[in-house]
């Protein structure tokens, strides 16, 4: 994770501080006892909310204020400074608002307040059967938002997961290099879907869709009735159809049964082939790293992530993984993989008693395709995250969305776009009519480095560098037809946050 952390406690806040403290920044933050508090300046106001993100802990007084939100400098949660929700994932817990009293020209936080809520939909129009299909980012953000908007019909969520929604960009990341426990994987204690009369059905798989009944079919046999409907099956990893690719050790990683399958190979495998240079294949190397074993990483292209990131960025990166052990075999792929070795299309044969195939991922589209509805290398939805069929949805990674704005459609596999969908389908299904607008964000970790990237590059014309890659202190900025259409950034947290912003 970026080192933004604020060591400096800052001014007690019950003492007060006077507007020029601010100097001409926009938040401040202090504590109040032990607890580390944020005042922001809204117009005349000056609003108070605890200063620490209730997503992974990210120091909010780095982040940027927009209209009167605050967004966090790591994976841009976007909360309230009015209310203290969480607007916009990845986080979903709330911040503590403080009561604030101005006495003369000083500003003195109090006590904490209760944060208002926002009202419930009317009772009348809701719908009495929501189904959302998958137990991913897309589908865990719709049902919490639906329940957070007070919707108070039936709720279910099919999963074919054995585990409830799980924090998934971690599985490739700290979970797997043994730093993140268990405990750390779920989004959710399982209580909460108790809790929330969310019927959280796992191991179930959604086979088919009637669009007329209006019903959902599982492999089991049942029949799930819906007046509103979530498609968020997200995608699949590709495999590969070569000799071999069926044996034991061969794997790939999507959930966290997948993730738990690895570590444990990692107790008796010494030497791991890693197929894919891509995010995923990268971060899996660098976690196998961290667990002691050999890594080898083979990859059809010329550069790690050049189709994303660009040249430069790419040959950081493959700087990074060599000084930490990794050995690329570049401009090639896997012909076979035996019990031991694993043979490279340009002869070479590798020692391999671990082999992670990270070579891209295909949206689970079928279900939607076999009952009709549009579907064109992802589920077509428009700006309402509405399919071709009244009333069904779908988010996430198996989401194509239309761009008003731009005249194009698009599809990205990001955890936050997957969330933020989730909470716009939820609001849409209870007849708020809300666009998605949002600029696509991702982050990615590798070792002690995190590349965060807003916009979407699909191709570029040029790539303009500001600051020094190798210094890991760098914006870099991607041109389309004259327009920036996307920023990366090592170490510039605050700039890739005001481009997300500015990028809309
Ligand atoms: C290892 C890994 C690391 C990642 N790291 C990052 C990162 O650092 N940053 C980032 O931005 N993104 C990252 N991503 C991508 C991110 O996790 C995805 O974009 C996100 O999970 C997509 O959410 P989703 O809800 O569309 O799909 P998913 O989260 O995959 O959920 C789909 C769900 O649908 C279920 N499902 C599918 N079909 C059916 C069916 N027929 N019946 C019942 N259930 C079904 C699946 O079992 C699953 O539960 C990572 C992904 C992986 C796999
Ligand atoms: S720590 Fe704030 S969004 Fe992740």
């Amino acid at each position: 994770m970026a080192s933004d952390a604020i060591e400096d406690a800052g001014p007690d806040l019950t003492r007060g501080v006077t507007l020029a403290d601010f100097g001409d920044k926009p938040m401040l933050r202090g504590h109040v006892g032990d607890k580390a508090v944020l005042l922001a300046r809204v117009g005349d106001e000056v609003l108070a909310v605890d200063a620490t993100c209730t997503h992974y802990g990210g120091p909010l007084a780095a982040g940027i204020v927009v209209g009167d939100t605050v967004r966090c400098p790591w994976h841009h949660a976007r909360f309230s400074l009015h209310s203290g929700e969480a607007l916009g994932a990845p986080a979903f817990d709330p911040l503590s608002c403080w009561r604030v009293e101005r006495e003369g020209g000083r500003i003195v936080v109090c006590e904490p307040t209760a944060c208002a809520s926002q009202p419930a939909p009317a009772a009348v129009g809701q719908p009495e059967d929501i189904v959302i299909v998958g137990g991913g980012a897309a589908g865990f953000a719709c049902a919490e938002m639906l329940r957070r908007r007070g919707y108070r019909g039936h709720l279910t969520m099919l999963s074919e997961e054995a585990d409830a929604p799980c924090d998934r960009p971690n599985l490739s990341k700290d979970y797997l290099a043994g730093n993140a426990p268990e405990a750390w994987m779920p989004l959710r204690p399982e209580t909460f879907y108790a809790d929330n009369d969310i019927d959280l059905q796992l191991r179930v798989s959604a086979t088919r869709i009637d669009v007329v009944a209006r019903t959902v079919a599982s492999a089991d046999g049942r029949a799930f009735p819906f007046e509103r409907l979530l498609l968020a099956t997200g995608a699949e990893p590709v495999r590969l159809p070569i000799p071999g690719a069926d044996r034991p050790h061969v794997f790939t990683l999507r959930s966290l049964a997948d993730s738990r399958a690895i570590i444990e190979r990692t107790r008796t495998a010494k030497a791991a082939v890693v197929l894919g240079s891509g995010f995923i294949g990268l971060e899996t190397a660098a976690a196998l790293r961290a667990r002691g074993l050999q890594v080898h990483v083979v990859s059809l292209d010329e550069r790690p992530l050049e189709r994303v990131l660009g040249a430069a960025l790419g040959d950081f990166v493959r700087v990074l993984h060599e000084r930490h052990g990794v050995v690329f075999h570049l401009g090639s792929s896997l012909a076979s993989i035996g019990a031991q070795t694993a043979q490279l299309s340009n002869g070479t044969a590798l020692a391999a008693d671990l082999v992670i195939v990270g070579v891209g991922v295909r949206p689970r589209s079928a279900l939607a395709e076999a009952a009709g509805i549009a579907v064109d290398h992802g589920i077509l939805v428009d700006e309402y995250l509405q399919t071709s069929v009244p009333g069904i949805y779908a988010a996430g990674d198996v989401a194509r969305w239309r761009d008003p704005d731009r005249g194009d459609t698009n599809r990205v596999e990001h955890w936050v776009v997957a969330e933020r969908h989730g909470q716009v389908v939820a609001e849409n299904m209870l007849g708020v009519r809300t666009r998605f607008q949002d600029v696509p964000f991702f982050w990615s970790a590798h070792y002690d480095v995190t590349i965060r990237y807003a916009g979407h590059a699909p191709s570029w014309d040029a790539i303009e560098i500001d600051g020094d890659i190798t210094a890991r202190d760098c914006l870099v900025s991607y041109w389309k037809a004259g327009r920036r259409v996307a920023v990366a950034a090592i170490g510039r947290d605050v700039q890739a946050l005001e481009w997300a912003t500015a990028l809309h």
